[in-house]
């Protein structure tokens, strides 16, 4: 019998729902909230107000795009956690009315598993090959950034964490000290094309195992535009290029050093990358130069299933359903939530 899952994502600022069919992606649409643009960063208040106004018409036009109806559907997938609550909690809640009116199980999703599983996300047309496990998966995002060993769609483990920031954020907060708009990891991106890698030289962490800390790079770009602007008030506007080029490949250097100690020690030779700061075009060129170094095989998502995506919640549900793994309708959302 074939299996037809609708996935909702609703954790930060995105709003977006998918279905999959059999495992394979039928639509998957993203409402973007514009609203926090003007703020320099999400405002929760104001994204769960969005997800209220947006998830309707999302689920519909995901229905819609699939060529399905609300009645083909076998399963109804959401992020339980981790995210801010208020945003969770529209997506929790749609999914239980949605659920319950068309008596079908509901299923909750762990978001950052849902980031990994990304990488099994695909539609018809798409012909990359599928991680072979066990796979090392670097998982960055805006909140997280994590290395995991993941033995099977469901089964990871976490082998390393950030101990402050997160690579996502540190994009977001340097970007922000130059004054450039949220999200700042895109637009860090795109200047760094244009700019000299080794210009500045940042401070790099020095932590133990395979634990990541990027608050000091932070604190590292922070003085240096410090010192440079009082003998250069347009520092930031003259060398915006090298900046970005600069913090950018510290930042990969950071995740891939810990990454390559990871492959090391465990000698496992497939390795993938998931969550926002993997549509980094760096980081996505340092990987594939990793792999052909080191003849290991490399997976990155494409760019529609690397930021907030239901997708990939889709992906997740898709896997539990298989296994019978069904929420019961008193699940609550959380913030925090352990892999
Ligand atoms: O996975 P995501 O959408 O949200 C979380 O679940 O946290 O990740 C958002 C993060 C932001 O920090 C954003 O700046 C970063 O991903 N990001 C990028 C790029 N595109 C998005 N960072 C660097 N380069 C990019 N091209």
């Amino acid at each position: 019998m074939s299996v037809t899952i609708l996935g909702i994502e609703s954790s930060c600022d995105d709003t977006s729902a998918a279905i999959i069919r059999d495992g394979v992606i039928l639509s998957n649409v993203i409402s973007s909230q514009k609203v926090h643009e003007q703020y320099g960063g999400v405002v929760p208040e104001l994204a769960s107000r969005a997800h209220q106004q947006n998830i309707i018409p999302t689920v519909d036009t995901a229905i819609k795009r699939a060529g399905i109806t609300a009645e083909d559907i076998n399963a109804v997938a959401f992020t339980r956690g981790p995210g801010l609550l208020g945003s969770l909690l529209v997506g929790t809640s749609f999914a239980k009315g949605f659920a319950l009116g068309r008596n079908i199980p509901l299923i909750e999703v762990n978001h950052l598993q849902g980031h990994v599983l990304a990488l099994f996300a695909r539609s018809v047309e798409d012909q990359q090959p599928l991680p072979q496990f066990p796979f090392i998966c670097l998982l960055v995002s805006g909140g997280n950034s994590q290395l995991l060993v993941v033995r099977d769609y469901l089964d990871m483990q976490m082998m390393g964490t950030t101990i402050d920031d997160a690579a996502g954020e540190a994009f977001d907060k340097c970007a922000k000290i130059m004054e450039l708009p949220y999200p700042g990891g895109p637009l860090i991106d795109k200047n760094a094309k244009l700019g000299n890698p080794d210009a500045i030289k940042f401070a790099k962490p020095n932590i133990e195992g395979y634990n990541y800390s990027f608050s000091g790079l932070k604190t590292s770009f922070l003085y240096h535009l410090r010192d440079q602007l009082k003998l250069n008030p347009n520092y930031v506007q003259d060398n915006m290029n090298d900046l970005c080029a600069s913090l950018q490949s510290t930042i990969i250097s950071i995740l891939m050093g810990k990454l390559h100690k990871l492959v090391k020690d465990t000698g496992i030779r497939h390795v993938g990358v998931a969550g926002g700061v993997s549509a980094n075009s760096g980081l996505r060129q340092a990987l594939i130069d990793y792999g052909q170094k080191h003849n290991i095989d490399i997976y990155i998502p494409k760019f529609e299933y690397t930021t907030d995506n239901a997708a990939m919640v889709a992906v997740a549900g898709y896997y539990k359903y298989l296994g019978n793994q069904f929420t019961t309708h008193d699940v609550a959302p959380l913030a925090r939530m352990e892999m």
